[in-house]
């Protein structure tokens, strides 16, 4: 890899200070970013170059994932600039154009590190900037505030930016443990040929977080738990656990299953979507004191695909919730009612594990016990080193023009479509958002 920029917009954001700046840092560590790599970190505040640094120093101090060395932190500031604009004041891109004439870059990645709705801005600002040459956009999810305007802005800045040069990250298809799902199902027998209904029951997915929606209250109270989390984190989850010939390509796969989600009616809607708030949520921090935006979904889904006949895909996510966990639970079919089903648990988050639970003769007795049989990876010192954190693989993998495990836009568009509508039956059905306690994870069974 050569000369490389990388300009990050809505570089004084939670996620910059949280996620990018400490994986790049680690990326510079390994020595995956060259040596004359320039970050350049685009906000309103009116910091100096030494002032950003700092801010940024303590936040890798605290997020790196790898232990923090003193000179080489040093060395990687030396290679962050802060760039004081208005992005969302098109008169002020001539001098970002201007900040990069002169300067020749064998790539440019862009990073959209903004909330959706000023994509367009931005990329309006950008296409003044003839200095910043055939440059790769990142863009954060959501991809788009609802259906129609996500379409405008995938034709536009196709049309803008060309088509390969648009990266759409979901940083849930960075993490390990998510890409270890096909490997698990694919490479073991005894789940590749379960890997179906005549043996599953159902399958759980859930991503629970303890944490509120902490500074991005004016993002979040737009979106909510659907659009946040469901609409492409968890559906992609689905669609890599569900998906039906793991030979084929990954995304061609993916979007057959997003297209056989089944669909509800207005009857049904109430037996397969529940909705919650936590309480208090409408005190924080630029919520709507009235808002009625969702902090919690559960969902009950199926799959009009006959490898899925009957088998329930239950999907559940909420801030504030008792712990922080993500995992896919997979519940196979009981021998008789009377012995208890065998469990294969992929967590993903915190800890990455794999647990099955199988039944056994309980020692000196006749009765059955479920036991458990568990593999801890992050346990193991060498795997965890080895781990990269979910932004520093996708950011690499941009970096080296591999797109197969970003978000494709027919999946998205299909995506948004679905979830949609069952946000439009939900309204439609009269069906309440539920208060939920802080610290509980179900604000209401279905
Ligand atoms: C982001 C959501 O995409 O994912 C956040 O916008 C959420 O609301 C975050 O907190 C969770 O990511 P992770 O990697 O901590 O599970």
């Amino acid at each position: 890899m050569n000369n490389i920029a990388i300009t990050i917009f809505g570089g004084t954001g939670d996620l910059t200070y949280r996620k990018l700046m400490p994986a790049l840092y680690t990326l510079f560590k390994r020595h995956l970013l060259q040596d004359n790599i320039q970050i350049c970190a685009i906000g309103r505040r009116p910091y100096q170059n030494d002032d950003y640094r700092q801010i940024i120093y303590n936040w890798i101090q605290n997020y790196a994932r790898l232990k923090v060395n003193e000179q080489e932190l040093q060395n990687f500031l030396l290679h962050v600039i802060y760039f004081k604009m208005d992005f969302t004041n098109l008169n002020e891109y001539q001098q970002l154009n201007f900040f990069f004439k002169n300067k020749i870059f064998d790539q440019h990645v862009i990073y959209f590190a903004v909330a959706p709705n000023y994509f367009e801005i931005i990329s309006k600002g950008l296409s003044q900037a003839n200095y910043i040459k055939q440059p790769k956009i990142i863009l954060e999810k959501p991809f788009g505030t609802d259906l129609n305007n996500a379409r405008e802005l995938s034709q536009k800045l196709e049309k803008q930016f060309g088509k390969k040069q648009i990266y759409r990250i979901n940083h849930y298809l960075g993490k390990e443990m998510v890409r270890n799902i096909l490997t698990v199902r694919n490479t073991n027998p005894l789940f590749a040929h379960a890997w179906n209904k005549d043996f599953i029951e159902s399958i759980h997915i859930s991503a629970f977080e303890t944490v509120g929606v902490e500074t991005r209250g004016s993002y979040y109270d737009q979106t909510g738990a659907l659009k946040d989390m469901v609409q492409n984190h968890l559906l992609q989850i689905l669609s890599i656990v569900a998906i039906d010939n793991p030979q084929n390509n990954i995304a061609d796969e993916q979007y057959k299953i997003f297209k056989s989600l089944k669909p509800f009616t207005l009857a049904e809607i109430k037996k397969h979507m529940v909705l919650g708030q936590y309480e208090g949520y409408t005190k924080e921090e630029k919520v709507n004191p009235l808002s009625q935006t969702e902090t919690y979904a559960g969902l009950k889904l199926y799959v009009d695909h006959p490898r899925w006949k009957n088998v329930a895909f239950y999907i559940e996510t909420g801030k504030r919730c008792q712990k922080r966990a993500i995992t896919v639970t997979i519940k196979f079919h009981r021998i008789n009612k009377n012995i208890p089903a065998n469990i294969l648990q992929i967590q993903i988050q915190p800890t990455e594990s794999i647990n099955l639970s199988f039944n056994i003769k309980t020692p000196g007795q006749d009765s059955i016990s479920s036991v458990n049989m568990n593999f801890c990876q992050d346990c193991n010192l060498q795997f965890k080193l080895n781990t990269p954190e979910a932004y520093e693989r996708m950011i690499l993998s941009c970096l080296n023009n591999d797109d197969t495990w970003f978000a494709k836009w027919d999946q998205i568009e299909i995506c948004w479509q679905y979830i949609q509508k069952l946000k439009q039956l939900y309204t439609a059905a009269n069906l309440p958002i539920y208060i939920y306690k802080q610290g509980e994870n179900h604000p209401h069974e279905f």
